[in-house]
């Protein structure tokens, strides 16, 4: 009997050795302790042992259980712990691995410059007017003091959609819209896209302006070019400051063309001011009395200026883009640089 019990205590523990896997101890203890298992047959046949060897056999019978549980229970806690190292491993976070970064999409260009021209008028109190862009000759023109046969009609090739109506050239259009609606004083900034048969490298058949007008008593030059110096400011950088040179638009008297000092080489001249110091950015002047008398503003009391800025010029200036039309080919190579 002794040695029946040893020899299933051997081969218990060189099974529980064997186990490879939780499931697989479980088996091996059915196998041995389980109802039909080798040991508990053992005990079952304890009828057949003689009364007076039973306290005997039945020690040795307890002595190999309780050894083989305590190494099924060892057994079980490796299998376990291995177990838990291999979840461990397997779900294992690398926190120092750099994180994927998250692509987020931008405003384009002309919209940000746009919202920043916006953001900065709006400081200064100027309201935002919409224009339409299908206009009349007579608003697109003729009370911008352009009338039929006036030369300067050729400074813009025009969109004719019929004899009356057209693509508006230049936001200055929504100026007399403003001025007939509203009595001064007035100070409005007017975007919006404006259209011209003009197409090359910095010309786009289709482009942005932003039109400003400040209708008020005793609006001068100067108001307005204290007003572009804040402005220039703001948008190029501190250092940057404005020229005005002599120009001609119909609806102001006197035009001018503001350039501003190069932000790129702060005037001493580079690639970008082509070696002058200065760059052309908008055209502005006071507003002409002919355009003022026009919508009924007594020119006694009131005067005015006006300036137009074109959208994409700053833009490209801004962000050293030299070909407007990546400003309407959408690449998102492009794109996705400009994120102001
Ligand atoms: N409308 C002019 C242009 O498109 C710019 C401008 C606006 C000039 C207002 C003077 C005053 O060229």
């Amino acid at each position: 009997m002794k040695e029946k019990l040893q020899k299933i205590r051997e081969n218990a523990i060189a099974e529980i050795e064997k186990s490879d896997g939780l499931e697989r101890l479980n088996e091996v203890r059915m196998a041995i302790l389980g109802k039909k298992g080798e040991l508990t047959a053992v005990l079952k046949g304890m009828k057949e042992v003689a009364p007076e060897d039973r306290p005997k056999v039945g020690q040795w019978v307890n002595e190999t259980r309780e050894a083989i549980e305590s190494i099924l229970e060892e057994k079980k806690k490796k299998l376990e712990a291995e177990a838990l190292r291999l979840r461990y491993e397997s779900e294992k976070i690398d926190v120092t691995m750099p994180a994927e970064k998250n692509k987020h999409g931008n405003l384009h260009p002309i919209t940000q410059v746009r919202n920043q021209l916006i953001d900065i008028f709006g400081s200064m109190g100027f309201e935002v007017y919409e224009g339409t862009e299908i206009e009349t000759d007579h608003y697109n023109f003729t009370a911008l003091n352009t009338p039929q046969d006036h030369p300067a009609r050729d400074m813009q090739d025009t969109f004719y959609l019929s004899p009356e109506f057209l693509l508006r050239t230049q936001t200055s259009a929504g100026q007399i819209h403003v001025m007939e609606a509203k009595k001064p004083p007035i100070k409005i900034i007017s975007p919006g896209k404006v259209f011209r048969s003009d197409d090359d490298a910095t010309h786009s058949p289709m482009f942005t302006q932003m039109e400003g007008l400040v209708v008020d008593k005793g609006i001068t030059l100067c108001d307005l070019k204290g007003m572009l110096d804040e402005f220039v400011k703001k948008i190029f950088g501190k250092e940057t400051t404005t020229r005005l040179r002599p120009s001609y638009f119909p609806f102001t008297e006197p035009s001018v063309e503001v350039d501003v000092s190069c932000f790129q080489c702060g005037g001493k001249g580079c690639k970008l001011c082509k070696g002058t110091g200065w760059i052309e950015v908008l055209g502005a002047g006071v507003v002409n009395n002919k355009v003022l008398e026009g919508c009924n503003i007594d020119t006694e009391e009131y005067s005015g200026f006006a300036f137009g800025i074109g959208i994409e010029r700053i833009a490209m200036l801004k962000y050293g883009i030299n070909n407007i039309k990546l400003l309407f080919e959408s690449d998102l190579r492009v794109l996705d640089q400009i994120d102001d």
